[in-house]
């Protein structure tokens, strides 16, 4: 791995929640592994009243062994939305590049609301802070969420690509960052036992559960103007059918990955009509007892209206009207306050054509499952029929089960420390190209739309502690198939029903 070339990494939003629990960390970790260029230096932008030193002493807070990282931290107090500030942050960008003798590389990471997507790269167009020449890098960052619909998207688009080229423009989906993620195209595309078996013609369903066993916390103001659809559906979930579905790429470069991803994209089967009520499903958790603790209900969590009718769980089946994946669904599901926080892909190979032995102990189907763990305990196990010993030929399920900490170098990355370096490299991979976002809203467009304007789609109360809405394991269940389940329902009490 060589190191990124000198640059200076400007975040605007430098006193929020996203800069001090995600980025100084990842960055101190690379500063540790020492994959920081020799010249670099990180400029924290915000309207908070700080100076170098104060910004240190409040980031150092957050930091258990901050190692040389807050020496490099620097800090400029301006108004995002004040265009004439931007003069000033030119002059100090000009300074500290004159100390450092360093060249004008820049990355601008945007941790702000999304309110300063399209405000801050103006400003910094006409402050001629994004013009690349003779060789000097400049590059952006734009955190999630990438507009609230197809038409908001497009045109925060429109107006990136007014002021920068695209492949100046990084988006952001930390999913992308996980190792376990990338990991499912290394699993697919690096061993010749998988894909061969990887399509319509043995792979009976498809299953990816994204579960949270925390509430919305302190973010109820944002959360409830976004929802499970928005906030996890659309990116993160839908990235994760990207990898699973696409074709293998020609190279492993940005561009070919991403063309693969797009394609999977533009080959959702969109859901319409009648189909919005039946194949997705949207629930919201209510007060319950888990373990004997209560939890509060989210229409009583802080920044929520009384009667918000926002989503916290979403499961949707899908199709991808493909020759690969033609007729095959896709179960997606993922929610706030269920048991436990987990992330995972399953896929579901067809039972074998010929029933031999009738007694098979059944965990979530009778073929064969591949699932791959993302997170915790990230892993891969198969799921295969073992003859149980003794008498007759009675068929249990056993596992060949990986776990990445068996590994003697186990270190994981966390997701923001791959993506920063990434961008720091120049490599967009890992970051989500214009057409994609767009592709992926213009498949959740139709059921926002639906929700919005249709009170007969049904909202399901589910009380925390459980798996969401019974009615989203009837989507899947039938004689043979439940979801996977990772651990039981934990609610003491609390009552299924309509909101
Ligand atoms: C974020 C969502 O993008 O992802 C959050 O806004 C969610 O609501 C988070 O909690 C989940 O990320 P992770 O990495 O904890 O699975």
């Amino acid at each position: 791995m060589h190191k990124p070339s000198e640059h200076i990494l400007i975040i605007f939003g430098a006193s929020g929640d996203l800069t001090r629990r995600k980025l100084i960390p990842a960055l101190t970790e690379l500063q540790k592994l020492d994959l920081l260029p020799e010249k670099f230096a990180v400029l924290g932008i915000g309207r908070t009243d700080y100076d170098d030193a104060s910004y240190r002493r409040m980031i150092s807070k957050y930091l258990e062994d901050p190692g040389e990282m807050l020496s490099m931290l620097h800090y400029l107090s301006m108004d995002p939305e004040d265009k004439d500030s931007y003069v000033r942050l030119s002059d100090r960008l000009t300074e500290m590049t004159a100390v450092r003798q360093m060249v004008p590389n820049f990355i601008f990471y945007l941790a702000t609301p999304p309110g300063l997507y399209a405000t801050v790269p103006a400003y910094l167009s006409k402050a001629g802070l994004t013009r690349e020449q003779d060789g000097i890098w400049r590059r952006i960052i734009v955190e999630k969420p990438f507009g609230t619909d197809y038409l908001s998207a497009r045109d925060l688009n429109i107006s990136l690509l007014g002021y920068l080229q695209e492949h100046q423009i990084y988006r952001i989906d930390h999913y992308l960052g996980k190792e376990t993620v990338q990991n499912v195209l290394v699993t697919r595309f690096s061993n010749g036992i998988f894909e061969p078996l990887w399509n319509r013609n043995f792979v009976h369903h498809v299953e990816i559960t994204s579960s949270e066993s925390l509430g919305v916390g302190s973010r109820g103001g944002y959360y409830d103007h976004s929802g499970a659809l928005r906030d996890m559906l659309q990116n993160h979930l839908l990235q994760l059918v990207g990898l699973v579905a696409m074709e293998p790429p020609t190279v492993i470069s940005s561009d070919a990955i991403r063309n693969e991803t797009l394609k999977v994209f533009q080959s959702l089967r969109p859901i319409t009509g009648e189909d919005i009520k039946n194949h997705v499903i949207r629930g919201q958790y209510m007060a319950s007892h888990v373990r004997g603790e209560a939890m509060p209900g989210y229409r009583e969590e802080d920044g929520v209206p009384l009667d918000s009718r926002t989503e916290t769980f979403v499961a949707m089946k899908l199709f991808i009207d493909n020759w690969r994946w033609g007729s095959v669904p896709f179960y997606i599901r993922t929610g706030k306050r269920l048991p436990t926080r987990v992330s995972e892909i399953v896929v579901h190979f067809n039972p074998s054509p010929h029933t031999l032995f009738c007694e098979r102990e059944t965990g979530a189907g009778k073929g064969n499952q591949l699932v791959i763990r993302i997170q915790p305990d990230e892993g891969i196990l198969l799921k295969f029929g073992m003859k149980v010993q003794g008498a007759g030929f009675k068929v249990q399920d056993v596992n060949m089960d990986f776990h990445y900490e068996d590994l003697t170098n186990s270190y994981i990355p966390e997701a923001y420390q791959r993506l920063l370096l990434d961008c720091m490299q120049g490599d967009s991979t890992l970051y989500t190209r214009d057409d994609a976002v767009e592709a992926a809203w213009r498949f959740v467009d139709p059921i926002l739309r639906a929700w919005e304007a249709d009170p007969n789609v049904p909202l399901h109360g589910y009380p925390c502690g459980t798996w969401g809405p019974e009615v989203a394991d009837q989507m899947i269940e039938g004689e043979t198939y439940t979801w996977r389940y990772p651990c039981k329902n934990l609610a003491d009490d609390g009552l299924y029903c309509e909101l």
